[in-house]
């Protein structure tokens, strides 16, 4: 018989790479599908059109809802990959963010085990829980988040999945993944706001890139790889919890000019803090600092550890960061030369 696996989230950059890999693994894959007043379907279209994937209406807010869905999905492993994600919108809904990330953690679990109580979950942990502790970052390093999405996803980790594997001996693991990026990505986040902003500066459809913090470090991955690493999580004999990360860390700004030197652009900086720009070798001005961006509370430097995922899970990245950004960049300059010419 066919496994079955249900993905919350599945409409995310994460959620519809992970639909792709348990098709393929032959998975029969449920999707729980909040209603929203924009299309929620363009990452999964081509799933969701051959019928490879079934979606069912839920909502991380409703008990009644979560128990429907798992009752209709009969899931042998859930995977939650919903929540509110933006760590900068999580200063100004702090609410929200926990009513997602924490009670609705809480919700799913104890639909999911009610249901079945052998069943397997997934709990999407984040770096972004390492807060203030000092890089590298492994699991048995402290947690000190510093934002409301950091704080309300370590306390889902501490009462849902170490708590819940503790107390009732539920089969839950926590990935602890670092930053995890694609062409599918959103564009709010800073790496594709960069690369999507270049390739729109280059076709000379933007005049210039506003970024926060350029001195912020993070462990960046490309999402496709990082799917496999929630799924050998649940194959394993005993739950545990995972950091998923390259060991590598570079700043904002090194990932900017890695971008803007794969597009073609030479770089220059002048000017400091808030007035720093970045010019082109023509002298037009292609970055400048928007102090809009910066946040109340930054996670200054992610430097992830995965060599216990390396050793137990026999999991490693394939995609080098330079790979990762010309990835993201060649689906951009696409993108934007489509709507550029749709314009025409
Ligand atoms: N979004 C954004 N926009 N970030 C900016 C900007 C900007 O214009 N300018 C500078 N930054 C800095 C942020 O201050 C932060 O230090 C860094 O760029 C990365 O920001 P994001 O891309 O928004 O990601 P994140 O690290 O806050 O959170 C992501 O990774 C986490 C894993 O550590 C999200 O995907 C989280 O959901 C995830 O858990």
């Amino acid at each position: 018989m066919k496994k079955r696996a249900l993905i919350t989230g599945i409409t995310g950059q994460d959620g519809s790479y992970l639909a792709d890999f348990l098709v393929a693994k032959g998975y029969e894959v449920f999707g729980m599908l909040r209603r929203t007043s924009t299309d929620p379907l363009m990452r999964i279209v081509n799933l969701y059109e051959e019928r490879k994937i079934t979606l069912l209406s839920g909502n991380m807010r409703d008990a009644c809802a979560l128990e429907r869905v798992i009752a209709e999905a009969k899931p042998d492993e859930i995977y939650n990959l919903a929540a509110q994600s933006d760590v900068g919108i999580s200063f100004l809904c702090p609410e929200e963010t926990f009513e997602i990330n924490y009670y609705g953690v809480g919700r799913l679990v104890n639909a999911a085990m009610k249901e079945n109580p052998s069943v397997r979950i997934y709990q999407a942990s984040t770096s972004e829980m390492f807060g203030k502790t000092k890089p590298p970052q492994s699991e048995s390093s402290p947690f000190h988040p510093v934002s409301p999405y950091g704080e309300a996803k370590q306390k889902a980790h501490d009462d849902y999945v170490v708590g819940y594997r503790n107390r009732h001996h539920l089969f839950i693991c926590s990935g602890i993944l670092f930053n995890h990026e694609s062409p599918r990505r959103g564009k709010h986040f800073v790496t594709r706001k960069i690369t999507h902003s270049l390739a729109k500066i280059e076709a000379g459809l933007q005049e210039t890139l506003l970024l926060g913090n350029l001195e912020a470090k993070r462990d960046w991955g490309f999402a496709q790889d990082y799917v496999e690493a929630m799924w050998l999580m649940l194959q394993k004999d005993q739950p545990e919890d995972f950091v998923i990360a390259t060991g590598e860390s570079r700043t904002v700004r090194e990932f900017f000019e890695t971008a803007a030197r794969l597009i073609g652009f030479k770089i220059r900086f002048e000017g400091k803090g808030q007035d720093e720009v970045a010019k082109d070798e023509k002298g037009k001005i292609i970055l400048k600092i928007d102090p809009k961006y910066y946040r109340k509370a930054e996670v200054d430097s992610l430097l992830g550890d995965a060599s216990k995922a390396y050793k137990e899970l026999g999991w490693k990245p394939k995609t080098s960061f330079e790979e990762l950004v010309r990835i993201m960049l060649e689906h951009d300059r696409d993108e934007v030369r489509a709507m550029a010419a749709k314009k025409r």
